[in-house]
């Protein structure tokens, strides 16, 4: 019997190692990809994101772009936001990377924690740059027949489903920013009548 069983196991090695090696993306390993299966990942070299309308329609399948806005600033850091290019004209910081699910621009700029109901945040400074954090998650786009625009979506927390844009204000400055979780409890931070929801889309380049 175990002789048998030993035979068995051998057979079975000698089986998988004649099998050629099969071609595979490591599976994610970043906690903002928990529960998103096969679709998920969490490296991207290069890539800009677009707020797609929720409701139809839209212009295009690409959305309204978005840049890092201006959030403010300490002595020696300031603070982005993601905003839409039309309400912030100033692309000052093109292409992002996402490494083992954190946010980066080169050794200047990390994507910070994100709190529900907050603007997801980005801190650029050149001293005491803070890891990134590993929250999110590129999530392939289903094909063009279940619906899908052929974009992959970006996921906080394994979310994808939880982004609005919101107006921080009335005025001819006001900049629409993306929140997590949009909440009328927000401080004055943006008006929350005015939000509507979006899927982040990663366009990468
Ligand atoms: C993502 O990139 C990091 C850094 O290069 C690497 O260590 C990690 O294995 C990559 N993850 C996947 C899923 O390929
Ligand atoms: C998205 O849809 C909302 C709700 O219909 C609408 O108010 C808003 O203007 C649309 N935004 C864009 C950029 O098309
Ligand atoms: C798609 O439509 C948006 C408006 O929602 C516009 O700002 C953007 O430039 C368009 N993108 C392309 C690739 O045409
Ligand atoms: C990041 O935020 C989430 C909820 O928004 C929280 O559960 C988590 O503990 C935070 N992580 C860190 C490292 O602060």
């Amino acid at each position: 019997m175990y002789s048998a069983f030993a035979l068995l196991a051998l057979a079975f090695t000698g089986i998988a190692s004649a099998l050629p090696t099969i071609q595979k993306r490591d599976p994610p390993t970043s906690p903002g990809c928990v529960g998103l299966g096969g679709g998920a990942f969490d490296n991207i070299s290069s890539f800009t994101l677009a707020a797609y309308n929720k409701t139809l329609p839209n212009a295009n399948s690409t959305g309204a772009p978005l840049v890092l806005g201006q959030a403010g600033a300490i002595v020696g850091a300031s603070f982005k936001v993601l905003s839409t290019y039309a309400s912030y004209p100033y692309d000052d910081y093109p292409g992002l990377t996402m490494v083992n699910g954190g946010i980066v621009r080169g050794d200047s700029l990390v994507g910070t924690n994100i709190t529900a109901g907050r603007f997801p945040g980005f801190i650029l400074t050149g001293i005491d740059l803070p890891p990134p954090a590993q929250i999110y998650c590129g999530l392939a786009s289903t094909s063009a027949h279940g619906g899908g625009t052929g974009f992959p979506k970006l996921a906080a927390f394994g979310d994808t489903e939880s982004w609005s844009l919101c107006p921080n204000g009335n005025g001819p400055f006001k900049q629409v920013n993306v929140v997590y979780k949009a909440t009328p409890d927000n401080f004055g931070s943006y008006i929350y009548d005015q939000c509507y929801a979006v899927d982040l889309q990663i366009i990468e380049n």
